[in-house]
C-alpha cells in the first residue's frame, strides 16, 4: 500500500488532516443531534406568525455580516484580477497561444520581399475583402470602395468631385463639388506629385496650377497636406499602405454600410502592410 507510507510527510499530513474532519464532524453532529432533542427553543418573538409558524428576532451576527461582505468585495476581485478574467483560464490560454503565434508570424516575416507581401496580400484579400469588394476590387458596382482607382489620382479627383465620409475625422465629412474635373485633375497631380510622392512623371504646367488650386484643400488638410495633427486623412500617405492601414483601423461607413475596422488583432501589422500593398498595385 504505497499510499498508505507515512514516512511521506504528505501522506501524513492528509491523513490527520482526515481523521480530524472525520472526527470533529462526529463531534458537531453529536452536539447538534443532542440539542435538537433535547434543548426548547428560547428568544424574543415577532408579533406577527404566519400560519402559526413564529419568527425569532435574530440580528445578522456582527463577524458574519462583515465575512458576507468581504466575500463580495473578495468575489470581486478575484473574477476581476485574480481569475479568470485577468489570470490562468482557457480564454488566457488562448490568447497567449494566439499572441505567441502572432510573434512568430512577426518574425517569420519581418522583413517581407515585395513579392511576398503581394502573395499574402492576395491570400488576404480574397479572404477578408473581397465578400464586399469584390474579386476584382472594382467595388461590385458601388457597393463598397473601387479599390482600383482609389489610393490613385482618379481616387484623389474622385473625393473631391463626390465628396467623401464615413471616416470619422474630427471634421466630419468632406464636401462635394469644391472644384470641377480638370482643376480637381490638377490639384490630384500636384498631391501624387509634391505631397504623396507617389509619382515623378506628371504634366508640370498641371502641377503647378494644382499647387495654387491646392490652397482650398489646405483650409482643412493643412499647407503640408498632412491634416493637421489628425483631423482630417494624411494626404502626404495617399495611395500608401499606410492610408490602407489607418482606413483599416478606422473602417469606413459607406453607403452599403459599414466596413468593419480591422483593429485589436483582426489583421497584423504585416498583414495590413500586405493587404495595402496587394490592392495599391491592382
Ligand atoms: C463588410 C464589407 C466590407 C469589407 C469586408 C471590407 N470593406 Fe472596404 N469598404 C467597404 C465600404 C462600404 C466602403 C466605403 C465605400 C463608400 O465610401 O461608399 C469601403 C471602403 C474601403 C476603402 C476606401 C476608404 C476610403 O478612404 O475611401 C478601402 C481602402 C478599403 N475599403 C479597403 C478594404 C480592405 C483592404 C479590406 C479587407 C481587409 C476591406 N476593405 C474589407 C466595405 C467593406
Ligand atoms: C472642409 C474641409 C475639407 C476640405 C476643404 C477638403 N477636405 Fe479632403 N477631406 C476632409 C475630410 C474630413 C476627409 C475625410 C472624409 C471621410 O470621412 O471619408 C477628407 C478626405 C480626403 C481624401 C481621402 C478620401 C478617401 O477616399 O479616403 C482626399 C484624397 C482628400 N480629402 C483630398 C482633398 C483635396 C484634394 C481637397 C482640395 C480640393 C480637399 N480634400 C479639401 C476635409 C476636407
Amino acid at each position: 500500500m504505497e499510499w498508505f507510507n507515512l514516512s511521506d510527510n504528505v501522506n501524513l499530513l492528509s491523513i490527520i488532516g482526515a481523521a480530524t474532519i472525520i472526527i470533529a464532524t462526529v463531534l458537531v453532529a453529536g452536539k447538534y443531534i443532542k440539542q435538537i432533542k433535547d434543548d426548547k427553543s428560547e428568544g424574543e418573538l415577532y408579533e406577527d406568525s404566519q400560519d402559526g409558524i413564529g419568527k425569532y428576532k435574530n440580528p445578522v451576527p456582527m463577524g458574519w455580516a462583515v465575512v458576507f461582505l468581504l466575500l463580495i468585495a473578495w468575489a470581486v476581485w478575484y473574477m476581476l484580477y485574480g481569475y479568470p478574467v485577468n489570470a490562468y483560464s482557457q480564454i488566457g490560454e488562448y490568447n497567449e497561444e494566439v499572441e505567441n503565434y502572432n510573434k512568430k508570424f512577426e518574425s517569420k516575416w519581418a522583413d517581407p520581399s515585395k513579392g511576398t507581401l503581394l502573395a499574402m496580400g492576395e491570400g488576404i484579400y480574397l479572404v477578408q475583402c473581397a465578400p464586399c469588394h469584390g474579386i476584382t476590387a472594382d467595388g461590385m458596382d458601388n457597393k463598397a470602395a473601387d479599390l482600383t482607382v482609389w489610393g490613385k489620382k482618379e481616387g484623389i479627383v474622385d473625393a473631391i468631385v463626390n465628396g467623401s465620409s464615413g471616416l470619422d475625422y474630427p471634421f466630419g465629412e468632406m464636401p462635394a463639388g469644391m472644384l470641377d474635373e480638370d482643376s480637381a485633375k490638377a490639384v490630384a497631380a500636384y498631391i501624387v506629385k509634391e505631397i504623396s510622392k507617389t509619382s515623378t512623371s506628371e504634366d508640370e504646367a498641371q502641377v503647378a496650377m494644382g499647387e495654387a488650386l491646392f490652397a482650398t484643400c489646405a483650409a482643412c488638410h493643412g499647407d503640408d497636406g498632412k491634416g493637421m495633427m489628425g483631423q482630417t486623412p494624411d494626404l502626404s500617405i495617399y495611395g500608401k499602405s499606410e492610408f490602407v492601414k489607418e482606413v483599416l483601423e478606422r473602417g469606413k461607413n459607406g453607403d452599403i454600410g459599414m466596413m468593419p475596422a480591422f483593429k485589436d488583432g483582426r489583421l497584423s501589422d504585416i498583414q495590413k502592410e500586405a493587404v495595402g500593398t496587394y490592392i495599391l498595385s491592382l
